[in-house]
């Protein structure tokens, strides 16, 4: 029995050497130490052995299975470490490359350019009001004082939608949106999106943005000396101090009607090809708000005035940001969005 001990802890020994892989280290530790493996076989043949030599081969059992124990742990050990390096050095990280840079977005040009404007108008009092895009006839035109066949009413500029209704071709609904629902004394101004039939140009888009502007109080409480007021103090803040002027124009909504002309930011009133070579760009329409739209709210115009001013968003940001085509806007390529700081500091 003694050599039989013997021959199971040569053979388990010669197994378990350095190069043994983890499944040779298991079917050893099975083979020899398990429930019905070779040591626990000879245990229960222990009654075979003569007296006086059974504590020596007990012990000789422990001795025996205490070194295989011993010898698996230390490679099953050793296995796991160089599983563990091996891993580390296949999926090796170098933590001293430099990052990826993930860019950060900013708001648009042109939402930044209505924000400035917002926030220049609610500096002088004014309140925001969001109005809707899609207008029946009466709020965009009829109550605005459109004749029944002023050509803007053609289909050529205005997009028609279903049941009747259309995309608005300004933001001047706004002045009877709210003066529905709102009496004055009113300092608003309706910022949005507007729609007409022309190709998009170095001009122009079929989708832009304007804010209406309006102010309306009893009679004498609000004039055109108020009206060159505040869009002087608008123009200044906004521009910088350029020289302006109000020239004489014609709008169905206004009487007397206007248009703000400022010094070409370009040439500074030299003259250039931006300008036509006049000195001037046109910025803004506004006027005193027409009899007929004061009525059509519900208005009497003999006890209420007031002024109305539309700006066209993208057609100042041209001027302020100094780009030669609207285009450029509506690409969305950043790498021209990029170029502008944003300078309102967020959208509402
Ligand atoms: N609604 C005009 C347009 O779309 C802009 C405008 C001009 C608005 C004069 C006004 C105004 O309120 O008084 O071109």
């Amino acid at each position: 029995m003694k050599e039989q001990l013997e021959e199971i802890r040569r053979r388990a020994m010669s197994e378990l050497g350095d190069n043994a892989d983890e499944a040779q280290v298991d079917a050893v530790r099975v083979r020899v130490l398990g429930r019905s493996g070779e040591l626990t076989e000879i245990m229960r043949r222990m009654r075979e052995v003569p007296n006086e030599e059974r504590p020596a081969i007990g012990q000789l059992i422990n001795q025996i299975k205490r070194e295989v124990e011993a010898r698996v742990e230390e490679l099953s050990e050793k296995l796991k470490a160089a599983a563990l390096d091996k891993s580390l050095n296949e999926k090796r990280i170098d933590v001293t490359l430099p990052g990826m840079r993930i860019a950060r977005g900013r708001i648009h040009p042109i939402t930044d350019i209505m924000e400035q404007m917002l926030q220049i108008f609610e500096s002088l009092g004014f309140e925001v009001e969001m109005t809707q895009d899609i207008e029946d006839d009466f709020h965009n035109f009829e109550a605005l004082n459109f004749k029944e066949h002023h050509p803007a009413r053609d289909m050529q500029d205005t997009f028609y939608v279903e049941g009747g209704m259309l995309l608005r071709t300004h933001t001047s609904n706004g002045q009877i949106r709210v003066m529905e629902k709102r009496r004055p004394p009113l300092a608003i101004v309706c910022p949005g999106k507007c729609y007409r039939r022309d190709d998009l140009s170095v001009r122009a888009s079929p989708m832009f943005t304007q804010i209406e502007g309006f102010m309306v109080d009893k009679i004498g409480r609000v004039t055109m000396a108020h009206l060159k007021g505040v869009l002087t103090q608008f123009a200044q803040a906004f521009f910088g101090a350029t020289a302006i002027r109000f020239r004489a124009s014609y709008f169905p909504f206004t009487e007397p009607s206007a248009e703000l002309d400022m010094h070409c930011l370009l040439c500074d009133g030299a003259g250039c090809p931006v300008c036509k070579h006049s000195g001037w760009t046109e910025v803004l329409g506004c006027g005193m708000i027409h009899p007929n739209v004061l009525r059509a709210v519900g208005c009497d115009p003999a006890e209420y005035q007031g002024f109305a001013f539309g700006i066209g968003v993208e057609r100042t940001g041209l001027l302020k940001l100094g780009v030669d085509d609207m285009r450029l806007f509506f690409e969305n390529d950043l790498r021209f969005l990029a170029q502008f700081p944003a300078l309102s500091g967020g959208v509402r």
